[in-house]
């Protein structure tokens, strides 16, 4: 138990709180138990890991069946749903741990990005926990997370390492200088690589989400029988686009009269050839960049996270690639790779030890970013500016 808690402030509003035990501070070097939320999106998960990298237990209760007849997540249903799910999966989650609420030293959530709504029902319950347990809390950016999600099933990541986050909401790559420190490299200016694979199965009729449907679509098509060129920037950036992709697909559609079924109900070959070219020109896209980054900062790892790595063309490509470069390839199981509560108890622990904890007014945040070193130094320059007037 803890016997005081002081908190000291910051004038930027940021809580560091030093939680004093009579033998001293708590040590948080020693084995660390973090109970880990995440309900950003469409899945209400928890997680119970220890040491930032041992996965005791991890619940996700996913809600596809509530939005795949609208062929996409309705934001108004999936916070309803969070609400009626947020407490049997946290009490699942410690009941497969075999661990009691009060064994935990920290609790871990996601702040954002996301679904506003969505968000609030999964840091509201954690703060409540926190503060009922008396354990510090820590938030997480999502996109940090899925980073995380890496470390469970890989040897320790070397430094720097280049990470490619591919879901249904970002598309980015980072630089990853050394643990939590970010630069991004390139985004997305339009539609996120998961979103692409979940319009295009909306248009050939296919279920929700996308990805799945459409790779399986793929195994048994010509890659090469329909040319999608890799979207470009017309500034010439690196930076990701996939909407043009969403339109091409739409014109070859409308123009080739294309039926997706046939009169037994099965795929058509022309139905088959499109999925494995559009997943192909996405493959391409994203590993053509990561590629040429790589070449540029010498990373020891690449890794490559987030719901679109389940994707098997996807995590050969970056095999491949990683192979050419001598480094190894990180993925997480399929498991981790989708949005789950396990990464953000990781990534939350590596907060935890290093005392960054948040305070319990900490709100939701749609739009977070993952600080990047660049924009900061920026910040840091016009901060200066300012001063010398
Ligand atoms: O990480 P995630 O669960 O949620 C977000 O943070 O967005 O990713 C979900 C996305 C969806 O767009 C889904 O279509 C895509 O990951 N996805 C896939 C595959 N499995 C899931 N995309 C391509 N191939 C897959 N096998
Ligand atoms: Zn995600």
């Amino acid at each position: 138990m803890l016997d005081h808690q002081i908190e000291l402030w910051t004038r930027s509003g940021f809580a560091f709180r030093l939680f004093l035990s009579l033998g001293g501070l708590i040590p948080y070097s020693s084995s660390v138990l973090v109970l880990g939320i995440e309900s950003s999106c469409d899945e209400t998960a928890a997680a119970v890991v220890r040491d930032g990298r041992e996965l005791i237990s991890s619940i996700i209760s996913s809600q596809i069946k509530t939005h795949e007849r609208f062929g996409g997540v309705v934001p108004e249903l999936a916070s309803r749903e969070h609400l009626v799910k947020i407490v049997p999966v946290v009490e699942e989650a410690f009941a497969r741990a075999g661990v009691s609420k009060n064994d935990v030293d920290g609790v871990a959530v996601t702040s954002g990005p996301g679904l506003i709504g969505s968000l609030l029902v999964g840091l509201s319950f954690a703060k409540g926990m926190a503060y009922a347990l008396g354990r510090p809390l820590v938030g997480v950016n999502h996109i940090e997370g899925h980073i995380y999600s890496v470390v469970f099933e890989n040897p320790p990541v070397q430094y720097p390492a280049l990470a490619l986050v591919v879901s249904g909401g970002h598309t980015n790559l980072f630089l990853v200088e050394e643990p939590g420190v970010y630069r991004t490299l390139a985004r997305t200016r339009d539609d996120a690589a998961g979103e692409a694979f979940d319009k295009v199965s909306k248009m050939l009729g296919l279920g929700y989400p996308g990805g799945p449907q459409i790779e399986r679509l793929a195994a048994d098509g010509n890659e090469r029988a329909v040319h999608f060129k890799i979207p470009q920037m017309s500034d010439r950036s690196l930076d990701f686009s996939f909407s043009g992709l969403k339109t091409a697909v739409t014109k070859h559609l409308r123009e080739n009269g294309l039926s997706v079924f046939n009169s037994d109900g099965e795929p058509t070959r022309a139905a088959k050839d499109l999925a494995a070219s559009f997943q192909s020109v996405v493959v391409r896209s994203l590993i053509t960049t990561t590629e040429r980054f790589a070449v540029e900062h010498n990373p020891r790892t690449l890794i490559v996270a987030g719901g679109v790595a389940c994707n098997k063309s996807l995590r050969q490509a970056a095999s491949e690639a990683a192979m050419r470069l001598g480094i190894d390839v990180y993925f997480p199981s399929p498991h981790l790779s989708t949005d789950n509560a396990a990464m953000i108890a990781a990534a939350g622990t590596a907060k935890l030890k290093a005392g960054a904890y948040s305070a319990l007014d900490l709100n939701a945040n749609a739009t977070l970013r993952l600080s990047d070193v660049d924009a900061e130094t920026v910040k840091l320059r016009q901060g200066k500016a300012r001063h010398r007037l």
